[in-house]
């Protein structure tokens, strides 16, 4: 018996030392003191023998239950230790490694234009309306004068997401849903910023872009009214030298329509790929607000006039920084856009 417990207390001490981590430390330690374990059989055992060895082996297997638990106690404090060591070993930082750059962040060049269009308008005492991108049929067309099989539905090929629901393809909905919150009250004077749809691909066209719509009506706006405004915007935004062009033009929203054209950046005037030879570049569409667009939307076109506008933000980018094709815009090319810092 006392042979076995010695022979237990050998391979129990053998394999704490040997034991690699505090996990194989806790099961060893159950094989051995646990409720089944090696020791405890012993002690469980101690019932058939003699009297006279029972306080021998009582003690001595008491003796080596004690030792061991020694034993187990200081090598988990030193696995416990070695394993912290390793941990922090692997978590160490290299502190002669150079730092990472902090980049600082700056917007996009379409944004930057786009603040810029809304402060020169907003000095002008208009106010910044937004509408939705995804419309009816009613409020992309119909509200506007463009009723279904118009020819002038074919200039604005859209995405569709049923008969009845399309993605925006010009900011002009925002002057329906405008005038309906506001009518019959003036004057309005709003601006609209935002994104626009279109099946359209080159480098002068985009199937999603940027258009800035604006709406003012009141009592005897006139014509002379929109031209000054628009004289004053492109003036503000590329020079008091720069020529802008008005040419008649037709939009089944506005009576009488015009196109707004200013000189070409690009090649000035001489022709080139972004002007397509023409020396002009159009950057907005306006003219009088339609009298059946008014009453449509609650303003007596007895009594009230007005005009809007809706003019493409990428070509006014693309003038200003005399970028020539607009895809550049969205490859989200890094080298491209960090030149608007
Ligand atoms: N919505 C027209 C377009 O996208 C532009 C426009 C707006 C024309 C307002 C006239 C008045 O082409």
């Amino acid at each position: 018996m006392q042979e076995k417990l010695n022979g237990i207390a050998a391979s129990a001490r053998t394999d704490i030392s040997m034991a690699q981590s505090q996990e194989d430390l806790k099961k060893i330690q159950v094989t051995y003191l646990g409720k089944k374990g090696k020791i405890t059989a012993v002690l469980r055992g101690m019932g058939q023998l003699s009297p006279e060895e029972r306080p021998l082996i009582g003690s001595l297997a008491n003796k080596i239950r004690d030792e061991l638990a020694a034993l187990f106690a200081e090598r988990e404090l030193q696995l416990r230790k070695e394993e912290q060591e390793k941990r922090i070993e692997a978590e160490k930082v290299d502190i002669t490694l150079p730092g990472r750059p902090q980049e600082l962040g700056h917007f996009h060049p379409l944004t930057m234009v786009m603040d810029e269009i809304a402060d020169i308008f907003l000095g002008l005492g208009f106010s910044i309306v937004d509408g939705p991108e995804v419309e009816t049929d009613y409020y992309n067309f119909e509200a506007l004068n463009i009723p279904k099989d118009h020819p002038a539905r074919d200039m604005q090929d859209s995405f569709y997401f049923n008969p009845e629901m399309l993605l925006r393809t010009h900011t002009s909905p925002v002057q329906v849903h405008t005038m309906e919150k506001v009518a019959p009250q003036v004057p309005v004077r709003i601006i609209a910023p935002g994104k626009v749809y279109r099946r359209d691909d080159d480098a002068t066209h985009s199937p999603m872009f940027h258009q800035v719509e604006g709406l003012v009506i009141d009592h005897n706006v006139s014509l002379a009214d929109l031209k000054g405004t628009l004289l004053l915007f492109a003036q503000q935004m590329f020079g008091s030298h720069q020529q802008v062009r008005l040419r008649p033009s037709f939009f089944p929203f506005t009576e009488p329509s015009a196109e707004v054209d200013i000189s070409c950046m690009m090649c000035h005037g001489k022709g080139c790929r972004v002007c397509k030879d023409t020396g002009w570049i159009e950057i907005l569409g306006s003219g009088m607000v339609h009298p059946h667009v008014l009453e449509m939307s609650g303003y007596d076109p007895e009594v009230y006039t007005g005009y809007a506008f809706g003019m493409g933000v990428e070509r006014i980018a693309m003038l200003k920084y005399g970028v020539d094709d607009l895809r550049l815009f969205f490859l989200n090319d890094i080298r491209m856009l960090r030149q608007f810092r």
